[in-house]
Order: structure tokens, then C-alpha cells, then sequence
């Protein structure tokens, strides 16, 4: 079957099974390896994206539902010469250990910070729950959370999306 993903407001046309993961076609067929695969079951996060804004495990979303919806990766958030908010904060609080679960955290709280531009600690780690990391680098993750949204709100007011 033929799908169109719009993927980091690019969309491209893949051909596959319409019960193919998500996950398996960023990946193999995309090369945004950002997204990584932990479980494979919906139960680790690891693997999480946007989906209409959402955060989504795409190790269990089925392509056939994605026809057209917008499409977050790690990849949309910024890039090594200009990273966005997140990962720069992520970076400067040196919040990954393995780095493993990190993409996942980051599309997650991306969400956050779209509905929430000033979120609580509590806010922060009740909407990371989802998201495992097996290193323990929570507090460091709830820290870069923070920063990246001052970053945000610095950038709004300078009318940037970067800081
Ligand atoms: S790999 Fe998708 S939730 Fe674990
Ligand atoms: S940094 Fe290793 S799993 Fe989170």
C-alpha cells in the first residue's frame, strides 16, 4: 500500500504493509534512527514521536493511521549546528547517561512545553512518566525540561523559535 507520511513537515511516499510500525519505517525506510526501539510493546518510550501534536509510542501505532497527520522526530527539534531548545538544554545539563531513552523524552516533553510554556517540576515528571530511563537520569532530565523552557519563552519574546 502506498502511504503518504508527512514527517518534520516533509511529506514523502512509502510503500508498505498498512500494519507496518511506525517505528520500523522512520528507521529503515526514513533513516531518522532518533526514534529508538526499546520494548517494541508500547511499555518503555523509548520509541516515542508527535503525531498531531501528541505524543505516541510508534513501536505500536500502525502505519495505516498516519496517512497525512503530521509527524514529529527527534530530527524535527533542531539539528547538531542548530539544535532547538530542547536539546540544547539537554546537552548543557548533560542529562543523558547511555542517551537511550533521550529522544523519547525529548518528543515528550516537546508536548509539553507546546501546551504548558512555564511547567512545574511536578508537571514535568507527571508528563515523563510514560518514559523509562534505566540510567536514573531523571533529575537531570527534569532540570533540562526547565531550562528549555526558559529558553522557549526567551525566544518567544525575542519573536526567534531558537535561542
Ligand atoms: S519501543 Fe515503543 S514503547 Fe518501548
Ligand atoms: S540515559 Fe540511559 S536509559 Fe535514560
Amino acid at each position: 500500500m502506498m502511504i503518504t507520511l508527512n514527517v518534520n513537515g516533509k511529506p514523502q511516499q512509502i510503500d508498505a504493509e498498512p500494519d507496518t510500525p511506525l517505528l520500523y519505517v522512520l528507521r529503515n525506510d526514513l533513516a531518522l534512527n532518533g526514534a529508538k526501539f526499546g520494548c517494541g510493546l508500547g511499555q518503555c518510550g523509548a520509541c516515542t514521536v508527535l503525531l498531531d501534536g501528541r505524543p505516541v509510542f510508534s513501536c505500536v501505532v500502525p502505519l495505516s493511521v498516519v496517512d497525512n497527520r503530521p509527524i514529529t522526530t527527534l530530527e524535527g527539534l533542531g539539528s547538531p549546528s542548530a539544535p532547538g531548545p530542547l536539546q540544547r538544554a539537554f546537552v548543557e545539563e548533560q542529562a543523558a547517561q547511555c542517551g537511550f531513552c533521550i529522544p523519547g523524552m525529548m518528543l515528550r516533553a516537546q508536548a509539553l512545553l507546546n501546551a504548558n510554556k512555564k511547567p512545574t517540576e511536578a508537571d514535568i515528571r507527571k508528563h515523563l512518566q510514560p518514559n523509562l530511563c534505566r540510567c536514573g537520569t531523571h533529575m537531570r532530565i527534569v532540570k533540562a525540561v526547565k531550562r528549555a523552557a526558559e529558553y522557549t519563552r526567551t525566544a518567544a519574546a525575542s519573536g526567534s523559535d531558537r535561542t
